[in-house]
């Protein structure tokens, strides 16, 4: 298990486009169980790679399966090189992010969102997400195009 230091919003890095994974080999492998532990560490429901200072198209998503149900399952995904193929309804609700610690604030997203993506193996894939999932989906794929959610959440004032 190796935990990789997660990149707070001021740094350039975040700000970058992230490139296309070419080769699916054991360093990807290493990246993602990498990025599954950071991610479980740090109790968040996504992290993309460009948080841990890599410019690929890389997230890692954890939600529960009913998020109206704490003592639901949660869904953990692995996707590589994602492309949206449909985007529907809206839903407004909280969101926050690991690069910005204490930050909340309300974001427009769709409510249901299909994407094509690969998996670790390089084989393709559909996941359609609603509700949470659509939500993580969103915020996780904005990181790839260098987008924070305070770009353009109405953020929330929070207590010190
Ligand atoms: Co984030």
């Amino acid at each position: 298990m190796a935990l990789r230091e997660i990149l707070k919003k001021d740094e350039e890095l975040l700000r970058k486009k992230s490139r296309p994974v070419e080769k699916f080999d054991d360093r990807l492998i290493t990246l993602l169980e990498d990025m599954k532990d950071t991610l479980h560490e740090a109790r968040g429901c996504g992290l993309a790679a460009p948080q841990i200072g890599i410019l690929r198209r890389i997230v890692v998503i954890e939600v529960p399966e009913d998020e109206t149900d704490e003592n639901s399952k949660d869904l953990y995904f692995e996707i590589i090189n994602p492309m949206y193929l449909k985007k529907e309804g809206e839903q407004k609700e909280y969101e926050g992010c690991l690069s910005c610690p204490g930050e909340f604030g309300i974001t427009t997203r769709p409510e249901y969102v299909k994407i094509e993506a690969y998996d670790r193996f390089g084989k393709k894939f559909t996941l359609e997400g609603r509700g949470l999932l659509a939500r993580a989906i969103c915020h996780e794929l904005d990181h790839l195009d260098g987008v924070l959610f305070i770009d353009h959440a109405e953020m929330v004032e929070t207590e010190e």
